[in-house]
Parts: C-alpha cells; structure tokens; sequence
C-alpha cells in the first residue's frame, strides 16, 4: 500500500486510504452515497492529519464475467465526487473469486485532494 506513493508528492502518513463503499442494491443510486462520502471527508478533514483521500479501483474489462449485469462503473461516482485517477500508480491485491479461485488483481489508486473546500451536505452536485 505505501511503496505506490514513494513516486508521488504525498507522504503515506498524509494519506487516508478508503478500502471500501459499499451498499446492497436497493439503496444504491438515491444519493446515499455522495452523502457517506461526505460525511467521512469531514470526519477525515478533522482528524488534522490527511492531505488527501485515496481508493483503489479494480481494473478489469466492463464485460470480465466476474462483473454483475447491474454493475455501473465506478469511475462514474468518483468522477461525481471529485476523485481523480492517479494514472501510473497502482498495486496488486489477491482475493478469492466468485469462480472459487485466488486471482491476483491490478488496483488503480485515485485520490482526492483536501486542500479543496469540503462539500456541504445539502449543497447540489457541483458538476
Ligand atoms: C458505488 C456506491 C457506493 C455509490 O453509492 P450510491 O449511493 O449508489 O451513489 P450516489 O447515489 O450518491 O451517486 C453519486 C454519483 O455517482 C454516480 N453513481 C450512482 N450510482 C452509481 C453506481 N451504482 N456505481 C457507480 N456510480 C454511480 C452517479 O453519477 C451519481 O452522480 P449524480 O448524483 O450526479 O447523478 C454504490 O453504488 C455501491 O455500493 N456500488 C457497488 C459497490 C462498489 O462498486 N463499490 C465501490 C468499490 S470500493
């Protein structure tokens, strides 16, 4: 998780690493998400210790059979929320599969910058 951020400008001891969001289908798409993210970018912001947030996206192709059929990419919401894709910077990480097998796994990192005015709450998407 660190050795990625040796390349860049970011100290790993400044960044706030999100592993994971997470919602069951019927509560995806209403906003809930934006709204959790938020919320924890405020919490994160008062810790006083973060300059930037970052997640790490799976790379696979938009029709790999692991995909669901509601899947909708994520970089729609990152996008949304004003994550940007560190291009170049990436890691690997293992997991089981829903076929049963351990499969090694490139991870994209994007990251979002806290030097930025947090977005409030009630305040309508911004683009
Ligand atoms: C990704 C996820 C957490 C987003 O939460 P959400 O409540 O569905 O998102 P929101 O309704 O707040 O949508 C925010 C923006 O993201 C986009 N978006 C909406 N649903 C999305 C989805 N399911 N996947 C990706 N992007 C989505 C929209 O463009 C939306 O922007 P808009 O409001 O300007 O139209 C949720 O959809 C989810 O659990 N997805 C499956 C799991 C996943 O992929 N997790 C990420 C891996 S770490």
């Amino acid at each position: 998780m660190r050795d990625p951020f040796k390349s860049t400008p970011y100290s790993p001891e400044n960044v706030y690493y999100i592993g994971e969001l997470l919602f069951r289908l019927p509560y995806r798409s209403r906003g809930l998400g934006r709204r959790l993210l938020t919320s924890m970018e405020s919490h994160i912001r008062s810790l006083g210790s973060f300059h930037v947030i970052v997640c790490a996206t799976v790379e696979r192709p938009l029709d790999h059979p692991c995909r669901r059929h509601e899947y909708i990419p994520i970089n729609n919401f990152l996008d949304r929320t004003g994550f940007v894709r560190l291009d170049g910077i990436t890691t690997h990480f293992t997991w089981m599969e829903i076929d049963g097998a351990r499969h090694n796994h490139t991870m994209q990192f994007w990251m979002k910058d806290l030097s930025q005015p947090c977005p409030q709450l009630n305040s309508p998407p911004q683009n």
